[in-house]
């Protein structure tokens, strides 16, 4: 007996997805932000959406549309995606982190505008909750899938992510080179899980969220079986 059939292990499975960057309050008018598109994210909603899960997409600012079957909750800073997420996480059979979160926030958001007068400023920032960590520590969690990017010493610093945060899997990249990442519309992923490895070569990320789903399907349902 192989367990259930991959192919159809994500129809009617529930997932909560988090997509895009996130923005810390340094003003009313400014924020610290990093350079995700939420292309691989909203690639993932939509491609899981046609495997027929049942998919909430936790969304940072991004300027894409919603895909279609999908239900998009937006938040702004990495405190509202954490709240989004843990009021919903019982719920859900599937956990996927693709949002590039912000490890740091300004210590406080000030209320009104910072006005320029020395001639050096100093941002004091103040350590987010990692959500992903927390998702996987949950003693009902569910079947949880983390993103890693590196510049350097890939596979190494993934595989350490994946055990030291108890993941079932990690689909990790290689950013701040000519090719793939963060903005780019082409990436390619190395997907490790316990005991396992697959390569997914550089392609479009429409292709390459089709070719991740089916491997997520496939370690889902070995975990199911
Ligand atoms: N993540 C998260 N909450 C955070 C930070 C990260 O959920 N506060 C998730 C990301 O969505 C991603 C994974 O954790 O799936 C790894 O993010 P990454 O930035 O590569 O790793 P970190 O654990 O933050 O470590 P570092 O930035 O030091 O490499
Ligand atoms: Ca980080």
């Amino acid at each position: 007996d192989g367990g259930a059939d991959p192919a159809q292990a994500l129809a009617g499975a529930s997932v909560l997805l988090t997509a895009g960057p996130t923005r810390e309050a340094i003003d009313p008018v400014r924020y610290v932000g990093n350079r995700s598109s939420g292309k691989m994210g909203y690639a993932l909603a939509a491609a899981l959406a046609r495997a027929g899960a049942r998919v909430t997409l936790i969304s940072g600012p991004v300027g894409l549309p919603c895909p279609a079957g999908v239900d998009r909750v937006p938040v702004a800073s990495a405190a509202e995606m954490h709240a989004a997420v843990m009021a919903r996480v019982a719920e859900c059979d599937l956990f996927i982190a693709a949002a590039a979160v912000a490890d740091y926030r300004p210590a406080a958001a000030r209320s009104a505008k910072l006005k320029k007068h020395a001639e050096s400023l100093t941002l004091e920032l103040v350590r987010n909750p990692d959500i992903l960590a927390e998702v996987a520590a949950r003693p009902d969690k569910p079947f949880t899938v983390g993103f890693a990017a590196e510049t350097e010493a890939v596979e190494a610093q993934a595989r350490e992510k994946l055990e030291r945060k108890g993941l079932d899997m990690i689909a990790a990249n290689h950013v701040g080179g000519a090719v793939g990442g963060l903005e780019a519309d082409d990436n390619a992923l190395l997907v490790l899980w316990p005991g396992g490895r697959r390569a997914l070569v550089l392609m479009p990320k429409p292709a390459l969220a089709t070719a991740l789903v089916e491997v997520i399907a496939e370690r889902y349902a070995a975990s199911t079986s």
